[in-house]
C-alpha cells in the first residue's frame, strides 16, 4: 500500500510565498507517488479572531489556489476540514489521552496568546490535537509543512505512540497509527520582507501573495529594509539583507545569485537592481499560476463538483478509521 500524505492550510486570505514554498511545493512533489489528502482547515482558521461573513469566500480562495498551483484532483483528494466531521470526533477522543500542561508549553500557543490576549480560547490550546486528528484520521505518514509546524508534529507523534500503547491491536498486531514525519522543502522557512521573523499572513508588509502582479511585487520589495551597501564583507546571517539574499536563492538563477553575492562582498551592491531582478524572478514563477487561477475562477461549477466528489471519498476513508478507533476505545 502506498504511504498516505496529509497537509492543510488555514483559510486566512490568499496564499503567500511562505505557504507556497514551505507547504504547496511539497504537496506538488508528493502527489504523483503517494495517496495524498490536502485540506482547507477552516476549523483551525476560527481559533483566532475572524469574520464569519467572509469565511466561505476565504475557503474558496484556498481551493482555487490549490488547483491553480497544480494540485490535481485526479492524483490527490482535496477536502474542507469541517465537511468531514470525523476530524472533530477524533480530536475529542485524542484530547482524553493528552496532558493540558504539554499543550500550554507549546511555542505556537504562547505566540498566539501574546498576539491575541483577549482571545485565548480552548480551540487555540486544542489546535495541535485537532491537527493530530487531521493527519491520523487518514493515517498520514508524511506531512509537507514548513519548519514552524515541527512542534505540532511532535505532539502528533506523541499522541500516536500513546494511543497505540493504550489501545493496542489484537489479532493482526499492526499498530493503529503511524508516527508521521515532516516532508521538507528548500523553502521550509521563508523569511519576512520586513527583516525579522517569517513571512506571515498576519504581519502586514511581511509577505508577497501568489496573486500579486509584477507592480505589487515591486512595491512590496521596495519597502524591504537594506543597508548602505558599501560595507562589503560577508553577507549577514539575519535581517533585511540576509532575507533578500534568501529570497534570491529561492527564486533567481545561480548567475544572478553569484553576481549579487560578489557585489555585496565588494561593497558595490545596488539594492534597487537586486530588488528589480528579484521581482521579475518571483513574477516569472507566479505568472503561469495566475493564468491557471483565472481559468478555474471562470469555472465555479467544475471546482464545486471536484470538491464534492473528493470530500465524499474523504468521508468514507475517515469513517473506516473512526470505526477502528471507537472499537478499540470500547465505544462500539
Ligand atoms: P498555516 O495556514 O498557518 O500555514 C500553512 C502552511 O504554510 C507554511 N508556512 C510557511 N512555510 C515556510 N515559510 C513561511 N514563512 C511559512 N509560513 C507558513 C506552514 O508551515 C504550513 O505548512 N497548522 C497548519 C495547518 C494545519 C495542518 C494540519 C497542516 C492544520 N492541520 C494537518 C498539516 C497537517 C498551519 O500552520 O497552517
Amino acid at each position: 500500500m502506498k504511504k498516505r500524505v496529509y497537509s492543510g492550510i488555514r483559510a486566512t486570505g490568499r496564499l503567500h510565498l511562505g505557504n507556497y514554498l514551505g507547504a504547496v511545493k511539497g504537496m506538488l512533489a508528493l502527489q504523483d507517488s503517494y495517496d495524498c489528502i490536502f485540506s482547507v482547515v477552516d476549523l483551525h482558521t476560527i481559533t483566532v479572531p475572524y469574520d464569519p461573513s467572509v469565511l466561505q469566500g476565504s475557503i474558496q480562495e484556498i481551493v482555487l489556489d490549490y488547483l491553480a498551483a497544480g494540485l490535481d484532483p485526479k492524483k490527490c483528494l482535496l477536502e474542507i476540514q469541517s465537511q468531514v466531521p470525523q476530524h472533530t470526533e477524533l480530536a475529542y477522543l485524542f484530547s482524553t489521552i493528552y496532558p493540558v500542561s504539554r499543550l500550554e508549553d507549546l511555542p505556537t500557543y504562547k505566540e498566539k496568546k501574546a498576539q491575541y490576549p483577549k482571545y485565548v480560547n480552548m480551540g487555540l490550546l486544542y489546535y495541535p490535537v485537532l491537527m493530530t486528528a487531521d493527519i491520523l484520521l487518514y493515517k498520514g505518514e508524511l506531512v509537507p509543512v514548513g519548519i514552524d509546524q515541527e512542534p505540532h508534529l511532535e505532539v502528533t507523534r506523541e499522541i500516536a505512540r500513546k494511543f497505540n500503547s493504550m489501545y493496542p491491536s489484537t489479532g493482526s498486531g499492526s499498530l493503529t497509527f503511524p508516527e508521521p514525519v515532516r516532508f521538507k522543502t528548500n523553502g521550509e522557512h521563508v523569511p519576512s520582507l520586513s527583516g525579522t521573523g517569517k513571512m506571515s499572513k498576519s504581519v502586514e508588509g511581511s509577505y508577497i501573495t501568489l496573486t500579486d502582479d509584477l507592480e505589487t511585487i515591486r512595491k512590496r520589495l521596495r519597502a524591504a529594509p537594506t543597508d548602505s551597501g558599501t560595507k562589503g564583507g560577508e553577507i549577514p546571517k539575519e535581517g533585511g539583507v540576509a532575507n533578500l539574499f534568501k529570497l534570491l536563492e529561492l527564486f533567481a538563477d545561480n548567475k544572478t545569485n553569484t553576481k549579487y553575492t560578489h557585489d555585496y562582498r565588494q561593497g558595490t551592491i545596488r539594492y534597487a537592481d537586486l530588488k528589480e531582478e528579484l521581482s521579475q524572478a518571483i513574477y516569472k514563477e507566479l505568472a503561469p499560476f495566475q493564468a491557471r487561477r483565472k481559468e478555474f475562477e471562470a469555472n465555479p461549477k467544475l471546482v464545486e463538483s471536484v470538491i464534492e466528489e473528493s470530500i465524499r471519498e474523504c468521508q468514507k476513508m475517515a469513517e473506516e478509521t473512526m470505526k477502528e478507533v471507537r472499537k478499540k476505545m470500547g465505544l462500539e
